[in-house]
Parts: C-alpha cells; structure tokens; sequence
C-alpha cells in the first residue's frame, strides 16, 4: 500500500511572474480550480490517505485552501447556494490527513522531498509534482501504484520528449522494454542532447522505496548545483526494482505559460457548459 504523498510546493515560480510574485504558482487556476487541487485529485484516486506539503514562505494560502473557510461557508449556506457549497467542501481531506513541512531553503527537488522524511517514516511513498498536470484514465499515479504492487520496486512515470528538450528534464536510460513498461538502467538530470540515454523522461510522479532517504541525507549536489532527486534514485539502480511507466493520457506542463494556457483550454473543452462558448471564442481567434 502506497499511503502517504509528498507534494513540493515551494518552488518560486519565476517563470509565471508577476503573476507568483504574491500567490503561490500552485493556486494558479485552471479554469476555476488551482492547479494544486488537480494533483491533489489524482493522489486521493490513487488511494493516498495522507497528503504532506513541502511548503515555503508566502506559501499560506495553500494551507487556507485545504481548510474549510467557515464564512464562505456559512454565507453560502444561508443564500441556499448548495452547488457552490460543494465545490469549497466536498473534496477536503479528514482532519489529520494533512501535513506541512517547510523547506527553508532552496536547495532542489531532493531537498525538498528529503524535508519531508520524518513525516513519510520508513515506508514506500509518492512524489506529485503539482505543475504537471495529467489527465489519464485510470489517473497516472492509481497505475503507478499498481506496478509497485507488482513489482515492490521504484516507479516514475515517463514520457518521449523531443531530443532538443532532454535538458529541460531527468532522462532514463533503459533496458528491457515492453512498450508500456521500461526497466530503468540509468538515469541522469537534464542531459544536453547530445548526452541524453534516451528521450524518455520524467514527468513528475515517482513512487519510492524509503531507501531514497539515505542518499538524499548525503546532501550531494548535481545538475545546476542543486540537490537532485534524479541523482539519489540513480544510486537505488541494481539494488531494487526500478521501471519507468508510460503515461498515456495528456500532460500539461503548468510552470511554462503556454502549457499552463493548453491546461485551461483543454479543461474548458471537456466540460460540457463551457465547451460551445470555448469554441466560438477560440474560432475567432484562428
Ligand atoms: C524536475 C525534475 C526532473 C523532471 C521534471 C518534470 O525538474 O528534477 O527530473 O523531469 O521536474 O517536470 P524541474 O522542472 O523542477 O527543473
């Protein structure tokens, strides 16, 4: 059983300023629902039961949003507006089932993930990063969960990319390939392409054998001179199951403005009220 998830969310967000200068990049909205809740989702689909946010300063909002607001509720109550009721309410998680950390300092995506140690304990665990938005059915990491199942060994979800933008992602080197699964060989953060092993790259969902901890405490710096999570789960390679899943359904990288812009588009088409309007609004501008 795959319990408990770790969502970093202390990055910056520099590349959606001025928009993240005094809201977290994580409560950006897809059309109507912060880009956080959407990872938040797919964890709970995936049968986690215990949700621990690596935050930051000016992070706080977040927290209120996992929280019941209870003026909002209540004046949404007395006006009888019991759809929008829903939507503040009905998804919250338990008392308990929610922890925060901070990571004071930004050191990298293995900092952050390593802050969160104590609250994971010893027992295998996922990593969402939230600016990856995936949509699949069944979701990406309910899938993931299932190969650990399998396998008992490392999961990452990985996807082809471009071999000009290897540089831009951690990038597996492979072995054994069924088509759907891939044994990992290797692996290394944002190669040239030129170095790149392969095009297959991380997307953003990791399952984890605790184990990842003891190479994470060693603090060893790597690409751009941060700690990286890519590098601690190479040194895993040999001593433990480690596949790589390809994500089928659809990715919307919401740290990049384009990305981020796709995500609200595609949202907007699959839902029925708002489907017809998107269309003729977009059709003006083809
Ligand atoms: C991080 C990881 C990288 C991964 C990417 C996916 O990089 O370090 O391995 O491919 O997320 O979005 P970042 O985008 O934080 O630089």
């Amino acid at each position: 059983m795959i319990r408990k998830a770790v969502f970093p969310v202390a990055g910056l967000g520099t590349r959606m300023l001025p928009a993240t200068k005094a809201m977290p990049k994580e409560m950006l909205p897809v059309v109507d629902k912060p880009i956080i809740q959407y990872a938040f989702e797919e964890a709970r689909a995936a049968g986690i039961e215990h949700f621990i946010f690596v935050t930051g300063r000016a992070k706080s909002s977040i927290e209120d949003h996992f929280d019941h607001a209870y003026e909002l509720n209540d004046t949404l109550e007395l006006k009888g507006k019991a759809a929008e009721l829903g939507s503040v309410t009905d998804w919250l998680p338990k008392p308990g089932e929610l922890s925060y950390t901070r990571q004071q300092k930004p050191l990298g995506l293995g900092h952050a993930v390593w802050c969160a140690r104590e609250l994971v304990g010893d027992e295998p665990f996922a990593v969402l990063l939230v600016d990856e938005l995936l949509q699949s059915d069944p979701p990406c990491l309910k899938e993931m969960v299932d190969v650990h199942q399998q396998t008992g060994g490392n999961v990452v979800s990985v996807m082809e990319v471009p071999q000009d933008h290897t540089n831009r992602y951690g990038i597996l080197d492979i072995g054994a390939d069924d088509g759907r699964m891939v044994e990992a060989r290797g692996m290394v953060e944002k190669p040239s392409p030129s170095q790149a092993p392969s095009r297959l790259a991380l997307i953003g969902r990791y399952v984890l054998l605790p184990k990842v901890f003891q190479h994470l405490d060693k603090q060893e710096t790597g690409a751009g001179g941060e700690i990286q999570l890519t590098d601690a789960m190479e040194k895993m390679l040999g001593t433990t199951p480690f596949h790589g899943l390809r994500f089928q359904g659809q990715r919307y990288d919401c740290g990049s403005r384009l990305g981020y812009l796709e995500a609200i588009v595609a949202n907007a088409m699959e839902r029925p009220e708002l489907q017809a309007g998107m269309t003729s609004i977009l059709k003006r501008y083809l």
